[in-house]
This record gives structure tokens, C-alpha cells and sequence, in this order.
């Protein structure tokens, strides 16, 4: 039972192909990053159509390398939202096109519980129920998840999303498109100087606020900001403040639920300072802490061939029409 997943709901085009039984079978992965680079972030209609000169070419390689032809593939996952609508569009449209061809379904997959579920393709997956933080470029979520489906939202950003508010951040420090890992790189080389404020953590809740970081860094930058060790510096302070803020609102969420599993997944899980800061508050509240690899952290197939498997198995596929959704709740889903 090979599922064919495809991910275009922003500037990476990926396929992967899972077995429930073998796991993943193969994964490739097409990033438009230096494309978008020179513009300074994503250009949505430069990212759709890239997307259609790289998904076919993607798919027919994904089978090559998996030595399998369409005639194995037993239905197509593809992220359905939320993202850029012209971006889902070509993956909506194109999985749609093929299932109908191969005379299989076509799965419509929820693009962060693709990221949620992401860390069930390692060796030690987690089991249900768990407390999860989905940090990623458009989303903050704080999720209690009693099984597939079964989401309940404890907390999210108000304003800007964790990874948006580490782009937001690395430009004002000059650094290039994607800013979170640059921005990341360079604050290995930070010193502890300055203090950054730790978001609505002096007030009860699970919700976050990220926007005043960015204004918190700018205001930094302005006033003391003369080299590279001081940007280095302000990254540093910017990226503790980001890992400890993250850390306090996930002690609350497992207090808060009795639960002692925590899940992290999403683009910006994949920085180092974030998962050593949120390994050791696990460690403190004897909770186990589960992470996906870095490159499935950020946007891959894998997730998406994943998730689809488990609803196709659970018998969630519909219609031909071509399914996209700019902006969903991850709580309007169900098992
Ligand atoms: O999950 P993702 O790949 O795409 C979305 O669904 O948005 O997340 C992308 C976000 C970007 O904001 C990117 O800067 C951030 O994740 N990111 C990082 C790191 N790697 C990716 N942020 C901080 N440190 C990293 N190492
Ligand atoms: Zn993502």
C-alpha cells in the first residue's frame, strides 16, 4: 500500500512515498529559497509557477527512486492547506489530475497535521495522547492531541508566528532569505548582552505574542548596533528569548493537561538553541519530548505521503474537485 504525498503550499516542492508497513520508501525535495532570495521572501505567483515546472519532473524521479510505477500507488496526499493559494493550487490541481487517471483517491491533507504528525516517521515515535507546539513560517499552535483528529487548541500567536517573527528579526540584522537559519547561524557567535522581554509569560494563558521581539530587536539595533559582533549579539539575546518564552508556555500546556509527552515540529523546531532549551524543561518536569529530524522539521513530503496514508487508512478521501484551502483551522479537522 504505497501513498504518494506531494507538499507545494509554499516555496518547496517535495514528494515522498510511504508504506505502512515499509515507511517511507523515498523522499526529494525542490527548494525555490534562492529564487525568492533576491526579492527578500517569497514571491507567491514566482512560487506557483515554479511549482509547475518542478512537481511532474519531482513525481516521475520519487518513482524512479523508488523503483515503482504508478500502477503501485494506491492513493495521492497532497497539502490542501492552509498556504499560498496559487502554490496549492498546482499540488491540489496536479494530485487531482493523477488520481483520477490511476483511478485512485485523492487525499486532502491539513499542511500543519502534516507537521504535527511528522515525527511518527522516526525510529521512536510518540504515542497519543501529547501536548504539541507547532512552530512553523505562518503558524504558532499549542495543541492537545488525543489521536488523529482529535485536536483541541490551547494557545496560539496573536500576532506574528515564531518563524515569522525569526524572518522578521534576520532582516533587520541584514541577513539574507530564509532568515531563521541565518539569523540562527550567526547567533552562534552571540555573547549574553542584551535582555530581551519574554512575551505575555507574566500573565497566565497558553497564547503568544511575537510582534514586540521584533520591535525589541529593532529598537537594539538602533540604539547599539555598530558591527557584526553586535548583530551576532542581538541575535543571540533575540533567539534566548524565543527558546525560553516557548519553554515556559510548554511547562504550562503539560501542567495544565496532566499530560508528560511533548511534541515539537515545524520549520522553526529544527533550531538547535530552541531544542536543547525545550529538551531540558522536559527533562525538569519528567516529561518525554519528541522532535521530528531538522529536515523534515521544515516543509517535506515525507510529512504529507505520511498523514495522507493514515486518513486514506481511516477512510477519509473525497471527491474529484480540486481542493484548496488558504486559511484553516487545525481544529476543524476530525478523526
Ligand atoms: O514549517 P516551515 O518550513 O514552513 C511553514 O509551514 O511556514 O517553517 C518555515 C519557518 C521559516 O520562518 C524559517 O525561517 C523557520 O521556519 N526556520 C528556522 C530554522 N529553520 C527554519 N527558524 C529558526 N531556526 C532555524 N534553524
Ligand atoms: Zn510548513
Amino acid at each position: 500500500m504505497y501513498v504518494l504525498g506531494i507538499e507545494s503550499s509554499c516555496d518547496e516542492t517535495a514528494v515522498a512515498i510511504y508504506h505502512p508497513e515499509k515507511g517511507l520508501i523515498s523522499h526529494l525535495l525542490y527548494s525555490q529559497a534562492d529564487m525568492h532570495s533576491a526579492y527578500g521572501g517569497v514571491v507567491p505567483e514566482l512560487a506557483s509557477r515554479d511549482h509547475i515546472r518542478k512537481l511532474v519532473p519531482l513525481i516521475r524521479q520519487t518513482l524512479l527512486e523508488s523503483q515503482l510505477s504508478a500502477s503501485d500507488i494506491v492513493g495521492i496526499a497532497y497539502t490542501a492547506g492552509p498556504g499560498l493559494m496559487g502554490s496549492l493550487l498546482v499540488g491540489a490541481a496536479t494530485a487531482r489530475s493523477l488520481a483520477w487517471a490511476w483511478q485512485i483517491p485523492a487525499i486532502a491533507v491539513h499542511h500543519m497535521e502534516g507537521h504535527l504528525l511528522a515525527p511518527m516517521l522516526e525510529d521512536n515515535p510518540p504515542s497519543f495522547p501529547f501536548v504539541a507546539l507547532l512552530i512553523s513560517g505562518g503558524h504558532t499552535l499549542l495543541i492537545e492531541v488525543q489521536g488523529i483528529g482529535d485536536y483541541q487548541l490551547l494557545g496560539e500567536s496573536l500576532d506574528d508566528a515564531a518563524g515569522e517573527a525569526f524572518d522578521k528579526t534576520a532582516k533587520l540584522l541584514g541577513l539574507p532569505y530564509p532568515g531563521g537559519p541565518a539569523l540562527s547561524e550567526l547567533a552562534k557567535q552571540g555573547r549574553e548582552r542584551f535582555k530581551f522581554p519574554r512575551p505575555m509569560t507574566d500573565r497566565p494563558g497558553l497564547d503568544f505574542s511575537f510582534s514586540g521581539l521584533k520591535t525589541f530587536a529593532l529598537n537594539t539595533i538602533t540604539q547599539f548596533v555598530e558591527n557584526q559582533q553586535d548583530k551576532a549579539d542581538v541575535a543571540f539575546a533575540f533567539q534566548q528569548a524565543m527558546a525560553e518564552t516557548l519553554s515556559i508556555k510548554c511547562k504550562r500546556a503539560l501542567l495544565q493537561t496532566g499530560l508528560n509527552s511533548l511534541v515539537i515540529a515545524g520549520g522553526v523546531s529544527a533550531n538547535h538553541a530552541i531544542r536543547s532549551s525545550l529538551t531540558n524543561m522536559a527533562k525538569s518536569q519528567a516529561s518525554q519530548i519528541y522532535f521530528p529530524r531538522p529536515e523534515f522539521c521544515t516543509d517535506n513530503g515525507a510529512m504529507i505521503a505520511y498523514t495522507g496514508c493514515q486518513r486514506l487508512l481511516a477512510g477519509n478521501t473525497q471527491n474529484l474537485e480540486i481542493f484548496a484551502r488558504p486559511r484553516w483551522p487545525i481544529n476543524e479537522l476530525t478523526t
